[in-house]
């Protein structure tokens, strides 16, 4: 008898990113981090808790320098401590032992501003010293978005850039043409292949899973199209407040914060065609095609809300108009999405914190059952439920005959959620994996610059709609009555988050 591989073996094997090998963990090279903004917010609640805790999982490199770098001026000492409250307080590895004593001897501290680059130049120098060979060099702006603009210059003028890699937060622009000009300026510095725009959702295990799960199934891709499904949500409602954000928060507002950025990002994931493979250059073609596809967005599917108080909260100008939450309905106009909504809203202190992706599935063609038999709440019958809040899960939702002789059903589901099924141990939180990715200069999960000019070409209409009154709205923050209209005929999947608390 003549044997035979199994048919799991024979399958060809996906190209896949580099550094995704299946089964191993990859450990980039040697490497400096130079953190711009390092005694700031998000440098505090999650770069360098992130940071630490990829050293104490080993995926931080065999030899490594972390330079922090502000305005302000520190001794190594003080960024150390800032470093290790931080990490106290907002990290899953706390600061103890021996790897944290190993994290710790790795970090020092320059000050540096346009004009003034003298010591973090020699910080750098230092550190690669240090190392030895040629280190890989990475900068991370976790700086206000006016200050992306001159800190790329800056780089560039201390003679810095070469080699090296730069992360950039977001947003990336406040429009089309900033964000041009901002590619312009950062182009003068690097190559589009040394630039990582980050975006931390595309880092979050259950966001990166959808793509496993629409192309490592043979089960769910075949309906994922106009055919069978009949809307999309991206949900993202927040009970946070702006927590003291508001020097960043009143200029920016929840669509630019989270729309054009975050919720984007993910639709391009849900709506994307098989790529050729998981490299790069194959997904973000594939998300870019999705951006191109999209229609402008019709100023009359635009829906903003401010929350009762906003214009009370510390450092918000009186009167503000900036929206507290954005919610659209955008339309991507390609051969398997045409005529299917797609839902985006988030906004802040809404009544629900989720973040979720639904699918809502046409109806059978043939009613059998009859009307009143029909038990599922809110008209929800078919559904699929993707929670890519950490830890994440799957829900299916469906209609199953309820027992007993007469024929009624009621509303069931079938699930899978991470911490079930798989340990926990692997996982790395959003900013984690994507600073590992930097580091092994993988940009899967990075936006390309003509992706980005995209999203904010088809956004120009909404910068033409007022703020839905809040006086007229029971619920202050998420005008309802608009929101409802702007879902019809489908529901919001999360009615919880119409209130604003
Ligand atoms: C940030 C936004 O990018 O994402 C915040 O600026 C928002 O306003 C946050 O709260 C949500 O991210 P996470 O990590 O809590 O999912």
């Amino acid at each position: 008898m003549t044997a035979t591989w199994p048919a799991a073996q024979r399958l060809i094997p996906a190209r896949a990113r580099p550094g995704r090998v299946q089964g191993s963990t990859p450990r980039p090279d040697d490497h400096v981090i130079v953190l711009f903004g390092a005694t700031g917010d998000l440098a505090r609640r999650k770069l360098l808790p992130g940071l630490f805790h990829l050293a104490a999982a080993g995926l931080m490199p065999g030899r490594y320098r972390i330079i922090g770098s502000s305005r302000r001026s520190l001794t190594g000492e003080q960024f150390g401590e800032l470093a290790r409250q931080a990490i106290a307080e907002f990290g899953t590895s706390k600061p103890t032992g021996a790897a944290w004593q190993a994290f710790q001897r790795r970090l020092s501290f320059a000050s540096a501003e346009p004009g003034r680059t003298d010591a973090l130049a020699a910080a750098i120098e230092r550190a690669e010293r240090q190392i030895g060979g040629t280190p890989g060099r990475l900068f991370h702006l976790a700086v206000p978005p006016a200050a992306f603009e001159p800190t790329v210059t800056m780089i560039g003028a201390a003679g810095l850039a070469t080699g090296s890699r730069i992360i950039i937060e977001k947003p990336f622009g406040t429009d089309l043409a900033s964000a041009r000009a901002l590619n312009q300026t950062v182009h003068a510095t690097f190559g589009e292949s040394q630039v990582f725009r980050i975006d931390h959702f595309l880092g979050k295990e259950s966001v990166d899973n959808i793509l496993a799960f629409r192309f490592a199934n043979g089960l769910f891709e075949p309906v994922w199209n106009r055919q069978h499904i009949s809307y999309v949500q991206v949900d993202v409602p927040e009970t946070l407040s702006i927590e003291g954000r508001a020097d960043f928060y009143d200029h920016t507002g929840a669509y630019r914060d989270m729309i054009v950025t975050h919720l984007f990002q993910v639709l391009g994931f849900v709506a994307m065609e098989p790529p050729t493979s998981l490299d790069a250059r194959h997904l973000r073609d594939e998300t870019a095609k999705v951006f191109d596809a999209l229609k402008p967005i019709d100023a009359r599917h635009v829906v903003r809300g401010q929350y009762a108080g906003y214009s009370g909260e510390p450092g918000v100008a009186p009167g503000s108009r900036t929206e507290t939450m954005a919610a659209v309905r955008a339309e991507v106009d390609n051969w398997r999405w045409a005529g299917v909504p797609f839902l985006l809203r988030s906004g802040k202190r809404l009544a629900a914190s989720r973040q979720q992706v639904t699918l809502g599935f046409r109806e059978p063609p043939l009613r059998m059952f009859p009307v009143h038999a029909l038990g599922s709440p809110n008209g929800r019958r078919n559904e699929i439920v993707i929670d890519f809040a950490d830890p994440g899960s799957i829900t299916l939702g469906f209609l199953a005959k309820e027992p007993g002789a007469a024929i009624n059903l009621g509303a069931a589901e079938l699930s899978f959620r991470y911490d079930d099924s798989f340990s926990a141990a692997n996982t790395l939180e959003g900013y984690e994996r994507l600073l590992l990715d930097a580091m092994l200069g993988d940009q899967s999960l990075f936006t390309r610059s003509d992706a980005i000019e995209r999203l904010w070409e088809i956004s120009a209409p909404c910068w033409r709609i007022r703020l839905h009154s809040s006086r007229t709205s029971p619920a202050p923050g998420a005008p309802q009555p608009a929101l409802d209209h702007l879902a019809a005929p489908y529901h919001w999947h999360l009615p919880g988050a119409r209130q604003a608390s």
